[in-house]
């Protein structure tokens, strides 16, 4: 989604500037823009697709400047092209902002009668306008604190001034904003990954407020335009990460780290001397949560699905999930006996933040299940459980999935057995089984082939389905899920039993259908669904685990086995042929997989 970056330096910043937003790319965009400020002018450059037509379409070692807002644009507000791509800029005054404003149809008018003239179609530009009126009364400080009253919607902005060369305005409500310190120079991001690799050093704006950042000085002020002070934080310093290495692809390379991501969780929540969980500093007398409500959106809500399954199997609480967009609006009854459980691998998707505010504001428990520990849920919720999978830049959420479930599963069985709703042999034993998860993903990982030939099938067709009961449920939601977002192949994912109340209608001649069937207390059931499937001419992929018993079924066209282990951690196994289902259909399809169309990492609009 939109991506912010601003430098002030003793030296020309536009090199620096697009190093940085080449950093943002991740998360998914259609244009790029930069504005630097010298001579006395605004220097704007912005063009339709990638930052690197922006590079070919301007000489931009000549765009002079010390001074510089650069922008990478999602569209809400017009179609993706040169004019609606961000800087925008009047006279004086140049804008970049993620977000949106509500009111601008609004603001528009009003601006118009006073003589202002719009070139684009984005709600952005009534920005630039007001900020450009708003100066015509009022010193800086006083100007930014009445246009942000101005504006209704969420916004991170940065700012620069024709007749202010030495400084950028940063604002910020609802849409993160980050300011970095560095040698003789400042910066503004909407993220720290944007300024990761000019510093360490950072400092997040909340909700409401503004900063002036110059080469050699930063100011804050609160939403009444009072100077406050902020503290500087320090991040850790995981460089590595941002690399494919040898891979083709981040997301190539996030799959094959799920081993690792595994490891590390497992290393930071069990204690393997005393064959315990270990969830130091947990805020709230186990007593006192009778229930669990955890909210997220896409594949984090695919991961409180399926963590409903286990917390309903191994504690007596008990437990609903939310779409983090539904529940915003609906008409909740608050109970101070409920856990909310936000799960987000940004910790900045914008209706996860917001359920997560309304909870805060309710005065409910709040815990966050995330990747980024510096993101705006992580900061304002009551307790926070790391994923600590490191950075995933892939839009398609892979290694985040599986350190989700696994801080969701151990958590689970955390509370069924300080409940005592398990039985200590139980536990230890279920822990034990934990520690052997990450070699039966590397072995998992290995059917790399077999799957590359399956997917060819996937590429013919209009349609895919995606079967599952129980804990392979979730999963085949998550398959499905992964299958559109990179092929753009049709893909529906649907609880086994309930193919016969409608969509076995959809089923046709060579339609593949992906069935999970684990050898678990469903796999009867889920045999016999697939037998009716196959009976109307599905070409099915089975997926299930090793097992001396042959499969039932004549007709299958392809199985695919993955490792034996107990039932609990067999959604962590099927995950991984169904990610690299899709790998492999976007892969021969040419499309581009860390970036696949109209998608975004971070989605910070709502
Ligand atoms: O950062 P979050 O985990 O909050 O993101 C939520 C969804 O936007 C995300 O999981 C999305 O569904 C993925 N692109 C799916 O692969």
């Amino acid at each position: 989604m939109c991506g912010i970056i601003g430098i002030s330096s003793n030296k020309s910043v536009s090199a620096s500037i697009i190093n940085s937003l080449k950093k943002l790319e991740y998360r998914g965009y259609d244009s790029a823009g930069i504005a630097t400020l010298s001579d006395g002018e605004i220097n704007e450059v912005k063009s339709e697709g990638r930052v690197d037509s922006l590079e070919k379409n301007f000489d931009l070692k000549n765009l002079k400047g010390n001074i510089g807002i650069g922008h990478v644009r999602w569209a809400t507000h017009g179609v993706p092209n040169s004019v609606n791509a961000h800087p925008h800029s009047s006279y004086n005054v140049s804008v970049v902002h993620n977000g949106i404003i509500e009111n601008s149809t609004i603001l528009k008018k009003h601006l118009i009668s006073k003589g202002h003239n719009f070139k684009s179609q984005t709600d952005t530009e009534v920005i630039v306008h007001l900020i450009t009126e708003n100066l015509k009364t009022s010193e800086l400080e006083d100007a930014i604190t009445k246009t942000l009253k101005q504006l209704h919607g969420s916004f991170a902005l940065g700012i620069v001034f024709k007749d202010m060369p030495d400084l950028i305005v940063g604002a910020r409500r609802g849409s993160p904003l980050a300011v970095g310190y560095g040698p003789n120079e400042n910066y503004l991001g909407s993220d720290s990954y944007a300024l990761k690799s000019m510093t360490n050093k950072i400092t997040y704006l909340d909700d409401g407020e503004f900063c002036i950042v110059k080469k050699d000085q930063v100011n804050f002020f609160n939403d009444e335009g009072k100077k406050i002070n902020k503290k500087i934080l320090e991040l850790s310093s995981d460089q590595a990460n941002y690399d494919k290495g040898d891979f083709k692809h981040f997301m190539a390379k996030e799959i094959e780290e799920q081993p690792n991501t595994i490891k590390t969780g497992i290393k930071e929540y069990i204690d393997n001397v005393n064959k315990d969980i270990n969830i130091p500093n947990f805020p709230w007398k186990i007593e006192d949560i009778t229930s669990i409500t955890l909210i997220g959106c896409g594949t984090a809500y695919h991961s409180c699905l399926l963590s409903k399954y286990w917390f309903e199997e191994l504690t007596s609480l008990d437990v609903s999930i939310d779409i983090a967009s539904e529940f915003r609006y609906r008409k909740n009854r608050f109970k101070k006996d409920t856990l909310y459980i936000f799960v987000s691998q940004s910790g900045e998707t914008a209706d996860t933040y917001a359920a997560l505010d309304l909870c805060n504001k309710n005065r409910m428990k709040t815990c966050a299940v995330v990747n980024v520990i510096e993101s705006s849920i992580a900061r304002d919720s009551n307790f926070v459980l790391p994923i600590h999978c490191g950075p995933e830049i892939g839009v398609a959420s892979t290694k985040a999935f599986l350190g989700q479930i696994l801080i969701l599963y151990i958590l689970s069985l955390k509370l069924g057995s300080l409940r005592g709703d398990i039985k200590k042999i139980s536990y230890q034993e279920k822990i034990k089984d934990l520690k052997t998860l990450p070699k039966l993903i590397e072995k998992t990982l290995l059917l790399d082939n077999d799957i590359q030939s399956i997917s060819s099938t996937f590429n013919e067709v209009k349609g895919s389905m995606f079967l599952g009961r129980g804990f392979s449920y979730p999963i085949a939601l998550e398959g499905a899920l992964k299958l559109k977002e990179l092929s753009y192949i049709h893909a529906e994912g649907y609880p086994a039993g309930e193919m016969k109340h409608g969509p076995l209608a959809l089923i046709e001649e060579g339609m593949p259908v992906v069935v999970l069937a684990p050898r678990d207390n469903y796999y009867k059931k889920t045999i016999s669904n697939m037998q009716e499937v196959i009976a109307r001419g599905a070409k099915v992929l089975l997926i299930t685990n090793k097992s001396k018993n042959e499969v039932v079924s004549e007709n299958i066209w392809e199985t695919i086995e993955v490792q034996d282990t107990n039932d609990d951690l067999l959604p962590f196994l099927l995950t991984i042929p169904l990610q690299k289902l899709a790998y492999y259909s976007a892969l021969k399809k040419g499309y581009d997989i860390d970036k696949p169309r109209n998608l975004a990492k971070s989605v910070t609009v709502e």
